[in-house]
């Protein structure tokens, strides 16, 4: 595959080419009033186009931001983050703070935690950025992080800690971290696994960890990313008590699969139920993304991890990924969950509705943007007042093909399939990407 046939730097998973700081918005509908924040995504954004193989997964960092408040959209920033090629290359002098393992990436997610906005790719050492997305510096939460850290922290909503995890390809292959509320790494548990894999995200409960072990190895033989599937491994699901270590998690085998995403996970009886959309393989067949195949489908994994089992039941057969529910219950029992749908284009997967799925009800709503409106992820944010669960409101990019450009649209999430409550239009396109935060101000 040559460079201008690779889907992930094509039509709008292509990079935009400057940084833009614009305050003159249009907005159709009404930006709520008690929306006082920013809303911020991160995704891949090669400075210089590749002009060899190219993953995804490796391009440089860039944040796409828009301040909301006073009922109003007040501007729009895009930023690459300046690691030290970045700053480099754009003759900036390069940021202070520990140096990186070995990879310096952050594209994958931004996160907000004690008072601070930090932007995160795993094995990296996390970046922290002002409210107006300059980089400000590298940070290990007051360390050590040797291996890095993850793009897939956990802040509780009850302790205000945020918990977090590294994998390495030496050992220990897989570490447990506590940040805790006010951003200082507290604990460091080594965690006992057979070999380096690649663990992308994690869970927390009110009572216990969830980790992934599944089958996609580190080999540096596979590149330009040094992960593949392998048959001979196999898969399992490991919890860990919160208030145990090493010594106290549960493995338990299941059938070979991938998931990037847990949604949430939660504590019920004895048993630990975790929903994720789940891949068949991953890395088996692609070099470039993560198009291995069908994309996955929504399962809930119910783990009994005494009795050494996992109950498999598919919520919904659609491919789907980009799972986020109201965080206020992040660890404990949902009823609601929301993803992107996905289909397979063009060797790659393109977005195409918003769904949001009602686990006691057992039905799923779809949000359809319109022909040729496309989705990136969406955050759920609570209302002040909130009186359900679903009381709030939803964020998230839309890639208009027909402008070629995109929009901050804002969705009831109560009134999920109704005509967003405010579309705010960017002069430019945000490029489809990975993950993002609402950073309410404080
Ligand atoms: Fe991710």
């Amino acid at each position: 595959m040559t460079v201008t046939e690779n889907p992930f730097l094509a039509g709008n998973y292509g990079p935009v080419s400057e940084e833009r700081t614009e305050t003159d918005l249009a907005v159709d509908g009404a930006v709520p009033a008690e929306l006082q924040g920013r809303f911020l995504r991160i995704g891949p954004n090669p400075h210089v186009m590749p002009t060899g193989p190219y993953h995804w997964f490796l391009g440089d960092g860039m944040v796409h931001g828009v301040e909301l408040g006073g009922g109003a959209a007040r501007w729009y920033r895009n930023r690459w983050i300046r690691t030290d090629e970045i700053a480099a290359a754009l003759g900036e002098t390069p940021v202070d703070g520990p140096k990186p393992p070995i990879y310096d990436g952050s594209n994958t997610h931004v996160v907000g935690h004690a008072g601070r906005i930090y932007t995160l790719t795993e094995g990296s050492m996390p970046y922290e950025l002002s409210p107006t997305l300059d980089t400000l510096h590298r940070t290990d939460f007051g360390g050590p992080l040797p291996s890095g850290f993850t793009a897939h922290p956990k802040v509780d909503p009850v302790t205000g800690e945020m918990h977090g995890f590294a994998y390495w390809f030496a050992e220990p292959y897989l570490t447990y971290y506590v940040i805790d509320a006010g951003g200082t790494l507290v604990r460091s548990e080594p965690i006992t696994i057979p070999r380096a894999v690649m663990m992308h995200d994690f869970a927390i409960t009110r009572d216990n960890v969830v980790f992934f072990d599944l089958p996609v190895v580190f080999d540096l033989e596979t590149q330009p990313f040094p992960f593949r599937w392998d048959d001979d491994t196999p898969a399992r699901v490991g919890v860990m008590p919160r208030s145990g270590g090493d010594a106290d998690v549960q493995w338990v085998d299941i059938d070979p699969c991938y998931v990037f995403h847990p949604m949430n996970a939660y504590d019920d009886g004895g048993t630990v139920v975790v929903d994720v959309p789940k891949y068949s393989t991953m890395m088996k067949h692609s070099r470039i993304g993560p198009n291995d195949g069908a994309p996955p489908a929504l399962e809930r994994w119910t783990i009994d991890p005494s009795a050494g089992k996992v109950r498999t039941e598919q919520v919904d057969g659609r491919g789907q990924e980009f799972p986020r529910v109201n965080e206020t219950l992040l660890g404990s029992r949902h009823r609601y969950g929301y993803c992107v749908e996905l289909v397979e284009t063009r060797d790659a997967f393109d977005s195409a509705r918003y769904l949001k799925h009602d686990f006691v009800a057992g039905t799923t709503q779809e949000h359809d943007f319109g022909a040729g409106r496309l989705p990136s992820e969406f955050v759920f944010v609570p209302s002040e007042r909130a009186s359900s669960e679903d009381d709030g409101w939803l964020l998230g990019y839309v890639y208009d093909a027909a402008t070629d450009r995109s929009d901050l649209v804002i969705l009831d999430a109560h009134d999920f399939a109704s005509d967003p409550v405010a579309t705010v239009h960017l002069p430019a396109r945000v490029p489809f990407g990975f993950h993002g935060s609402w950073i309410a101000d404080a």
